[in-house]
């Protein structure tokens, strides 16, 4: 039996012990819905979400009404542009976005700008495809990818919220924090960003659970709409909301989910991000003539394409060999574009990988490409 190598972290990681023990033990021996009920076990569960909030909001520097629980990343920009759509209906504004974004940070905004409502500008990039601190436009909302999924270095969101204020001190400042999170130490207050999103999935929680942090969410019209989230209806013309969190969690929250992503944060501070991994294999890759890294030593992750091979053909031949990367355009068509490239395959490490594994993955990849 050939081992089975997993270095796809950065599409979703492979669950700690802990993670899927607690959810079994919340099912078991806990389970009932949130807000809802007065039973002891119901308000134990309150307590627990209550909780899990409160890790939320101290791993990120936030207080708890700052911290709404999304499905995950791409749930979390739809509902912000939704949330700012709600709010401030009477504007056109201009929304900067870039090449480093995801499909599930841009997109939203895109399909907003069709209507005519919105307009959308490009944030540049420099030559090493960063955010072009020095080159920040004017616009009302900016879209600021932490780190891109492909070319997995952090992008200074301090500094850049920084520059983004000399241009517009009231601007809105959205971050997708989807693949920072694993290895930067958020602080929303450094950020000085006005809604922060990530993903439970992508640090060890299940699927189905994320963050959305917002920094003023009084100033904030909801979204949705439905139960858990009203305090009282007097008539159809007063309907009085909860505050937040309450106010932006209409329905049922995915509480298992929700248990489940508190031990996934503790268990994330106990990993050393895995870049002695990472820069053994860029440097053996690197070795090799028809491998072409697009990413540096120094990012999270190994991008590359192979000379002479589509790189869905490669991925699908490492699968033989039980190695699982990613490979196609990441849902980042485009950076991609600006590559000239359709796509890439992409190496990112988690806590379960070895030095062993990495010598297997180097050298099938030789091997294959000999
Ligand atoms: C940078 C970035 N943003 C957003 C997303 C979307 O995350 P999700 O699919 O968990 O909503 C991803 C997922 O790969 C990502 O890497």
């Amino acid at each position: 039996m050939k081992k089975f190598v997993y270095m796809d972290a950065a599409a979703s990681w492979l669950k700690p012990q802990s993670v899927i023990e607690s959810e079994v033990d919340f099912l078991t021996n806990s389970y009932a819905n949130a807000g809802r009920g007065i039973c002891a076990r119901a308000a134990n569960v309150d307590a627990m979400v209550d909780d899990v909030r409160g890790t939320v909001a101290d791993f990120i520097g936030a207080n708890k009404e700052n911290i709404v629980f999304t499905s995950g990343t791409t749930d979390g920009m739809n509902r912000i542009v939704n949330i700012i759509k709600n709010t401030i209906s009477n504007k056109t504004p201009i929304i900067a976005v870039s090449d480093l974004d995801h499909h599930s940070a841009r997109l939203p905004f895109e399909m907003w700008a069709k209507d005519g409502s919105c307009k959308t500008i490009i944030l540049p990039l420099d030559s090493q495809l960063n955010i072009d601190i020095k080159n920040i436009p004017f616009a009302d909302i900016y879209v600021v990818t932490a780190m891109s999924n492909v070319m997995g270095i952090f992008q200074d969101v301090s500094k850049i919220s920084k520059a983004i204020r000399a241009q517009n001190k009231d601007a809105i400042i959205i971050v997708d924090a989807a693949q920072s999170v694993v290895y930067n130490k958020i602080d929303v207050k450094k950020y000085d960003c006005d809604f922060l999103v990530f993903s439970g999935h992508k640090i060890g929680a299940d699927t189905g659970v994320g963050v959305m942090y917002i920094r003023k969410p009084d100033d904030w019209n909801v979204d949705k709409f439905g139960g858990g989230m009203v305090n009282r209806i007097i008539d159809s013309d007063n309907i009085i909301l909860n505050k937040s969190p309450e106010k932006f969690e209409a329905g049922t929250l995915p509480l298992t989910q929700i248990i489940g992503l508190k031990n996934a944060i503790e268990n994330l501070s106990n990993w050393n991000g895995g870049h002695d991994l990472i820069e053994y294999m860029y440097d053996e890759l690197s070795k090799t003539e028809k491998i072409k890294i697009f990413t540096t030593r120094d990012s999270h992750m190994i991008s590359f394409t192979i000379d002479g091979m589509h790189v869905i053909d490669f991925g699908a031949m490492l699968g033989v060999h039980n190695i699982c990367v990613r490979v196609g355009n990441m849902c980042a068509s485009w950076i991609h574009k600006r590559l000239n490239i359709d796509g890439s395959v992409r190496i990112s490490v988690g806590p379960w990988n070895t030095m062993d594994d990495a010598k297997y993955v180097v050298e099938t990849i030789k091997d294959l490409v000999a």
